[in-house]
């Protein structure tokens, strides 16, 4: 009897289909996949792949835009209610409100919002980019960036624009407790602190280093430490740990009544392995943007991935 993770391998390459992996799905499902990576990375493999099928294993708005990118093919997704707190701060009706009382903002959007959010912006952007695409409008251009208000504050820090923020979060990466941590890094004092730019700003604060998911695996993978405590979602250890098998990993903690003593992302996690091989098997549940929407999203995602050469 073939395990599950064979029978996956097998069927993805009769039906000539490319499996897409974000760092924090489960393990089994990032070792089924072709490609693992950040939203950035995800989005190029999607932008350049000659799969019939793109399966998507993360969550709705990752495969929300690799639908946009590619209309004629069929994209799928585990499960549809994966979706993303940041995404579900960022009504539609709401946010074109915001954006009509400043007319003469850009509108710069985080990836991890609504094929309808990205109708309405100019540019989209993720972690890795974030701050080059806000240094590529001229200095004297206001501008409006959304959901995500901690890497809004972010990107001000570290570029000193005036940006109109709006109030969405992470709720993954606002769990991390500062105390926890503090009391972690006192216990292990020779570890460095890694941590994603959706954190906080006083566990940023505390940071050796801050970038996308991709970017937390280079430095570890190229700073000489051996110990790091690392603050974003656990998913990312299992890639992380086989980059660097010798070096020594903690999960940054969480506050008291998280439902993981580290941060998990609920919504990445309600794909699973048995969902994919479902998904896979049926070629359903299936991704569709209505095309006037897709293409006016297509415009923004397609400046970020002109920007980010
Ligand atoms: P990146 O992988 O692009 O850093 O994004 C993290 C994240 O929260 C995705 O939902
Ligand atoms: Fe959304 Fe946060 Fe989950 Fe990423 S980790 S999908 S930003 S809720």
């Amino acid at each position: 009897m073939k395990s599950l993770k064979e029978q996956i391998i097998e069927l993805k390459k009769k039906k000539n289909v490319v499996i897409l992996a974000h760092y924090y799905q489960e393990a089994d499902i990032q070792d089924v996949a072709d490609y693992v990576g950040d939203s950035l990375g995800l989005s190029i493999e999607a932008a350049k792949t000659d799969a019939d099928i793109i399966l998507f294993a993360g969550v709705h708005f990752m495969a929300e835009t690799a639908k946009i990118l590619n209309p004629t093919k069929k994209v799928i997704l585990p499960d549809l209610k994966a979706g993303c707190s940041l995404a579900e701060s960022c009504p539609p009706d709401l946010f074109k409100k915001f954006t009509d009382a400043h007319p003469d903002h850009i509108v710069i959007t985080y990836v991890n919002c609504s094929a309808e959010i990205k109708a309405l912006s100019d540019i989209v952007c993720t972690s890795s980019n974030a701050i080059k695409i806000v240094e590529s409008v001229p200095k004297d251009t206001p501008i409006i960036f959304a959901p995500d208000k901690n890497l809004g504050k972010y990107i001000i820090s570290k570029t000193g624009r005036d940006m109109l923020l709006w109030d969405g979060s992470c709720v993954v990466h606002e769990a991390f407790s500062l105390d926890k941590l503090i009391a972690v890094y006192k216990e292990h004092p020779d570890a460095k602190i890694i941590a994603h730019p959706e954190s906080e700003t006083h566990i940023l604060e505390t940071a050796a280093y801050i970038g996308s998911t991709s970017g937390m695996i280079d430095y570890v993978k190229t700073n000489p430490n051996h110990k790091f405590i690392v603050a974003t979602e656990a998913g990312i250890l299992h890639k992380m740990q086989q980059e660097v098998p010798h070096k020594i990993l903690i999960p940054a903690p969480a506050k008291e009544n998280n439902t993981c003593a580290c941060s998990e992302c609920g919504y990445m996690k309600m794909n699973t392995l048995q969902k994919l091989y479902n998904c896979l098997l049926h070629e359903t549940p299936e991704i569709t943007v209505p095309e006037n929407i897709r293409k006016r999203a297509l415009v923004p995602i397609k400046r970020m991935l002109e920007l980010s050469k």
